[in-house]
């Protein structure tokens, strides 16, 4: 297929997308416009200095960035902004469904307090909703590199804004950080009424994975690569339909593989997995949705009803409702439909 046919038809498919942290849409360019309203200086004298640090060997290295980056966000407006210029990109990509990740624990440990955060989120959201027809669900992330008391900390703070949060997930350094820290808090939001959803398998082992699964208990798992050196977790996988969210542009920034080529997504698809595209950090790792499609599709040389699968499978994966989800899908089959 012609690269520019190609493009075109990723950019019209209806897409949702599962798994963005906001704080990791941060472009450098509004990064550097929040920093001098605020009055913060950056450790990088210009847009082009902050982005030749964007090299990554691992998930540590880009972490030690990212944390760094959010550092500029102080006002619920900060906050506003960058879940704003997230939606309108996002908007310009046909997006029409977003589940967005938050890490209150990044900015309250700074000192900002939990309602600035989730205002200036929620607003923009709303606000999108609204203008741009598109629909949310909001996950807050505990941060795995930190205690489960500060979790529940965490998680203590969130209840007066109950109702705008959706479910909970586990982000940050994987890598002796199992699930298996984190049972008592999830079961605890459980009880709140939060969904869960857990990053498993990124850098991490499959046990990590059956961990997400058989003590966390959650609906998805974040990445989740690892599950293809464990066969009976992938049977367990596909037999209880949990999707994988996975990010390829980010997999390959991180060095989770070495090049796209190699990435396991068709493997997943042929084993019956439900396996969906997302961009988890655009702003550090090359791009959104449309260019994880595109860069994914290039490489693996997917063909559309791969592609249609792709994106039937995020409104599978989603919080929808069962009707919200039903619409989307007939409206992927009928664009795919119009093209030939
Ligand atoms: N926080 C932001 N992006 C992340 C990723 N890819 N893995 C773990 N934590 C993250
Ligand atoms: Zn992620």
């Amino acid at each position: 297929m012609e690269s520019t046919t190609l493009k075109t038809i990723i950019q019209g498919i209806p897409k949702a997308e599962l798994h963005l942290h906001i704080e990791g849409s941060f472009e450098p360019e509004l990064m550097f416009e929040i920093a001098n309203r605020n009055n913060i200086k950056l450790d990088y004298d210009s847009i082009d200095s902050l982005k030749k640090a964007y090299k990554f060997n691992n998930l540590q290295e880009f972490l030690d960035i990212y944390y760094t980056g959010a550092k500029v966000l102080i006002h619920e407006q900060d906050f506003f902004d960058l879940t704003w210029a997230y939606l309108t990109k996002v908007h310009s990509q046909n997006l029409v469904h977003v589940e967005v990740f938050f890490d209150p624990q990044t900015h309250t440990d700074r000192g900002i307090a939990f309602e600035v955060v989730i205002n200036g989120i929620h607003k923009a959201l709303e606000k999108a909703k609204q203008e741009l027809n598109i629909s949310y669900k909001l996950i807050m992330s505990y941060l795995r590199h930190l205690s489960e008391e500060a979790a529940f900390k965490t998680l203590e703070s969130s209840l007066p804004f109950k109702h705008w949060i959706d479910g909970v997930g586990l982000d940050s350094s994987e890598m002796g950080n199992p699930p298996s820290k984190f049972v008592r808090v999830f079961e605890a939001s459980a009880k709140q009424g939060y969904k869960l959803v857990a990053h498993a398998g990124e850098e991490g082992p499959a046990d990590y994975i059956w961990e997400a699964l058989d003590l966390l208990h959650v609906v998805r798992i974040d990445h989740g690569n690892r599950c293809l050196d464990d066969e009976a977790l992938v049977q367990r996988l596909v037999e209880n339909k949990i999707p994988l969210t996975l990010c390829p542009l980010s997999n390959v920034e991180l060095k989770v593989i070495q090049k796209m080529e190699e990435h396991p997504l068709v493997n997943m698809l042929q084993k019956g997995l439900l396996a969906t595209i997302h961009s988890d950090d655009p702003a550090y790792f090359g791009g959104y949705m449309n260019e994880n499609y595109y860069e994914t599709a290039k490489a693996l040389k997917l063909n559309i009803e791969q592609l249609m699968q792709l994106a039937i499978n995020a409104f599978e994966a989603s919080w929808l409702s069962p009707e919200a989800k039903e619409n989307h899908i007939a409206q992927v089959r009928s664009y795919f439909n119009s093209l030939d």
